[in-house]
């Protein structure tokens, strides 16, 4: 089994030497190759890794045309000969000695093998508090908007492994920088194993990943939801929660008007009414393929989530007018807040 390390680079010249040099201790014995795909680094980053190809099996790609993470990454997986495929930064932030430990989980068996800050056991060294809440903020908000990635603890991780098979035939899009998330979304792959390990401090230089990451994180994670069809459902679910607006008006309109009921208890069958067509169109259409729990229990799930959404929305709204906001501004946001929170309970739990 021929292993590819495949390294992005920009700027990392004086992380280089100690890196090889540690990559070799740790695979000594195997056969492998290294990747390096350098973006023209004004430092010559790529310069030192064409001498250290003298010492070390480095392949180095030094592109002019092109740049970004990703990008660099998907042109490694073109370059690479070997059967499984490696992908870690240059800073030493990943630490080469996990890398057995990663192959070893893919020759038992794992597609993908993923160095992994968040499973017990991972952690990462001189975080401020705020750092870490941003990171795992941003990770609980991809695993929530796609429902296939939500058992992974660290999907956006910049160290794993996986077998060639996984991305050789996956349309990965270039633009971003968490190729790792593309990959889990787009990839050919049935097992996927986390390991543990400290993401470490960067050696040298500085980190590349600055302005403007977060909103292009959520921009990734939109485009991802688009792809998984996700977003679909989520606009079928507007559609259908408006269908139920009109289902709620028009009976509590009947029964009092017709049926004389008193206004205040004629509601509670009205919202049923709307309860019950919205789940309909929902089981239906929204997310006809997903129905692997019986019906008795999607149906106390769908409730239960209405619930849910009730108080949250009526929370929202209390806090909010106790804080001094309008009242009818503060419903807005109570609704809008339940909205999402009836989306995501029935995706994931109703319809899970
Ligand atoms: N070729 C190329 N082109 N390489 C790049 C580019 C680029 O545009 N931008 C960054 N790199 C290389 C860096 O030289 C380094 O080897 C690696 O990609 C990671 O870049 P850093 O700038 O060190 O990223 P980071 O430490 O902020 O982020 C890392 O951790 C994240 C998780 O917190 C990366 O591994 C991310 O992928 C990961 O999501
Ligand atoms: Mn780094």
């Amino acid at each position: 089994m021929k292993v590819s390390v495949i390294i992005p680079t920009y700027n990392e010249r004086d992380n280089l030497e100690e890196l090889l040099q540690r990559i070799d201790s740790a695979l000594k014995g195997r056969d492998y190759e290294i990747i390096i795909v350098d973006d023209d680094s004004p430092d010559r980053t790529w310069e030192l890794a064409q001498k250290l190809s003298e010492k070390y099996p480095v392949k180095v790609i030094r592109r002019t045309e092109e740049k970004g993470l990703s990008s660099a990454v998907i042109r490694g997986f073109k370059e690479a000969s070997g059967d499984v495929f490696v992908v870690m930064d240059a800073d030493l932030q990943h630490p080469p000695e996990k890398i057995p430990e990663l192959l070893e989980r893919v020759e038992n068996g794992a597609d993908v093998a993923i160095g992994s800050r968040y499973v017990k056991g991972g952690k990462v060294e001189n975080w401020y508090w705020y750092r870490k809440l941003i990171s795992k903020g941003a990770i609980l908000l991809g695993r929530l908007a796609l429902p296939k990635i939500r058992d992974i603890k660290d999907p956006v991780s910049g160290f794993f492994a996986l077998r060639r098979e996984v991305v050789e035939n996956a349309q990965l899009n270039p633009i971003g920088f968490k190729i790792l998330m593309e990959i889990l979304i787009k990839g050919n792959y049935e097992r996927v194993e986390e390991v543990p390990f400290t993401f470490g401090l960067r050696r040298a230089g500085e980190s590349k990943l600055g302005g403007k990451t977060i909103l292009k994180y959520i921009k990734h994670v939109y485009r991802l939801m688009r792809w998984e069809g996700e977003l679909d459902r989520l606009i079928k679910f507007t559609l259908v929660g408006l269908s139920g607006v009109l289902v709620n008006e028009g009976f509590l309109y009947a029964f009092v008007r017709f049926l004389g009921w008193d206004k205040i208890l004629a509601n509670i069958p009205a919202t049923e009414l709307a309860i019950l067509n919205n789940f309909t169109w929902n089981d239906l259409w929204t997310f006809r393929d997903l129905k692997r729990n019986p019906l008795w229990k999607r149906l106390i799930n769908f409730h239960i989530a209405a619930l849910t959404g009730a108080v949250v929305q009526w929370i929202i709204y209390a806090g909010l007018v106790l804080l001094g906001v309008h009242y009818l501004i503060s419903n807005l946001f109570g609704i809008a807040a339940s909205f999402i929170v009836r989306f995501l309970v029935n995706r994931h739990v109703t319809w899970g």
